[in-house]
């Protein structure tokens, strides 16, 4: 057997291997209670490739409760022991032949379990909860569930209203009954993006979920949210009194958000087809980071709070005139060429893509937030996948000084650079100042240079990845993290108009470029009609 940690509290903790047991990283209020985890899609690519990982890595850093239970449902028929060679492949994979041997992963597989049963057959839901009463019994899970949806986004309405219809929305009964005859522990779901394909299907399966669940007890998930970096904007310029005073349109001239990835689409052309850029990335990912960037102080870190604060922002964002949208937005599709020395296929030689799709790959749109801090200040979002360089970034530009001392200088253009802010969420997470300085030397010369941060060099190594993280925080229920209903609805308001432009006009407008480019030229010239060039990261 695993050695169990003890902590101050009394609480156990599944532990990593003997002497050798992590201390858990987590303070007292993140301990999560004994609870059961039920994964939909069990045998799929999320969670093979995320979720088992992210709870094994949960359990070597000492954190899983103990009577902590993986429960899988799905429509293949399999034993309880197929699914732990399914899950022990998956950590294998992740993290190296072998891994699966330790006694940590041997003892999270102990208690793996399996009900096989169609998505929308009550019969199966009725042996999922005789399931989960047997774990609250033999494993003291309490009462306590997540419902994980990793299945494709078809099934969420199904699978939500048949949990709704077998009374799994609320807890097993365990122990003595409270004062109004119920001791139940409590249930949360958790729901994978996409939420929703435009606003009303957003809107449709929010009422949905609501026919079931309580808003306090849903998880909508975007990974992007729980980066380290991401969350560390917030910390940037809410614990730093020096960026809050310049945070604004006196200040700020422009923001570029970007996320480019030098990858296809890999084996998902399928998905890939019906969602395309901006559904795919701008509609969930890039937006939050322009709320993160945008958004007032919150008057408490606590989830209510901060998701106020966030769907002000997209409550403020202007609508992009249908008519117009091409002022605003731009889409592109990547045809053959070379990305990191490689020669690599156009986008309609992908695997399980039409030879002449209109799906985009590329979208850059431009927003503008009316309130008083953001008047006038445009925020350009852009992705792509097969794009030079893997880089997520968030570049703040500043106004330039208003009057040029050194005129001798010679200076390309004839202006001052503005000075730049550029948070870099991944790959060499960090911030960087880009400032103008002298060149040593009798004559005034100027050169851009950049006070950099990097957070591999600066701070220890990243605790937790993104999943990891989410896991954790909703068996803490801290919901600060996830979408609210609001929120995401919001978010697909603001990208509607681009959408119905776009769907009116599949076939037109969508510019080619070359993979291994920065997208069609287009894009350069939606920013340059304000006099801006994006940024070549
Ligand atoms: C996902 C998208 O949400 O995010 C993918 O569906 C994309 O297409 C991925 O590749 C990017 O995430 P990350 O964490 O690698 O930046």
């Amino acid at each position: 057997m695993d050695q169990i940690g003890y902590d101050e509290s009394g609480a156990t903790l599944l532990g990593a291997s003997g002497a050798a047991a992590l201390e858990s990283p987590l303070s007292l209020a993140h301990r999560p209670e004994p609870c059961a985890v039920v994964l939909f899609g069990v045998t799929g690519d999320l969670a093979s490739r995320k979720l088992v990982p992210a709870l094994y890595d949960l359990a070597c850093h000492n954190v899983l409760p103990r009577g902590f239970s993986l429960v899988g449902y799905g429509r293949k028929p399999m034993s309880g022991q197929e699914m732990r060679v399914l899950s022990r492949d998956a950590i294998d994979s992740f993290f190296g032949t072998g891994t699966a041997e330790t006694r940590t992963c041997n003892d999270m597989l102990n208690d793996v379990h399996y009900v096989q049963g169609q998505f929308d057959d009550p019969a199966g839901y009725e042996r999922l909860a005789d399931t989960l009463a047997e774990l609250d019994r033999t494993k003291r899970t309490g009462g306590n569930r997540i419902f994980y949806l990793a299945t494709p986004p078809s099934l969420f309405p199904v699978i939500i209203a048949r949990l709704g219809a077998a009374g799994l929305q609320r807890g097993g009964v365990v122990g003595t009954p409270d004062e109004h005859g119920e001791n139940r522990g409590w249930v949360r779901v958790v729901i994978e993006k996409p939420f929703g394909s435009d606003l009303d299907s957003a809107r449709a399966l929010n009422a949905v979920v609501r026919s079931a669940f309580d808003e306090r007890q849903v998880y909508r998930i975007d990974h992007y949210l729980a980066k380290e970096t991401v969350q560390n904007i917030l910390v940037f310029r809410f614990a730093n009194g020096i960026f809050e005073p310049i945070w604004n349109r006196r200040y700020i001239d422009f923001v570029q958000i970007t996320a480019a990835e030098t990858l296809g689409v890999e084996h998902r052309g399928a998905y890939y087809e019906e969602a395309g850029a901006l559904r795919d990335m701008i509609q969930n990912h890039l937006v939050q980071l322009m709320t993160m960037t945008a958004m007032e102080p919150p008057v408490a870190f606590d989830a209510d709070a901060v998701r106020d604060e966030k769907a002000k922002v997209l409550h403020a964002v202007r609508p992009i005139p249908v008519e117009r949208v091409e002022q605003f937005a731009v889409r592109g599709q990547y045809v053959e060429g070379t990305v990191g020395g490689q020669v690599v296929p156009g986008y309609r030689q992908e695997e399980r893509v039409a030879p002449d799709s209109s799906t985009e790959t590329f979208a850059a749109v431009k927003f503008l937030i009316d309130n008083w801090r953001w008047q006038g200040v445009p925020f350009y979002l852009r992705t792509g996948k097969r794009l030079p360089r893997h880089v997520t970034e968030i570049a703040i530009t500043f106004k330039r000084p208003p009057y040029l001392l050194f005129r001798e200088v010679d200076i390309p253009g004839g202006r001052v650079p503005a000075n730049d802010l550029i948070m870099r969420l991944q790959p060499e997470e960090g911030l960087a100042l880009n400032i103008e300085a002298k060149i040593p030397g009798p004559a005034i010369r100027l050169q851009p240079v950049a006070l950099n941060f990097s957070y591999g060099t600066a701070l220890e190594e990243l605790p937790f990845s993104a999943y990891e993280t989410l896991l954790l925080d909703c068996m803490v229920g801290d919901q600060t993290l996830f979408n609210r209903d609001d929120q995401v609805e919001e978010a697909w308001r603001v990208v509607s108009p681009v959408l119905e432009a776009w769907r009116n006009v599949p076939d037109r407008g969508v510019m080619v470029y070359e993979a291994g480019t920065w997208g069609p030229e287009a894009a350069d010239t939606l920013v340059a009609n304000d006099g801006h060039v994006w940024r070549r990261p």
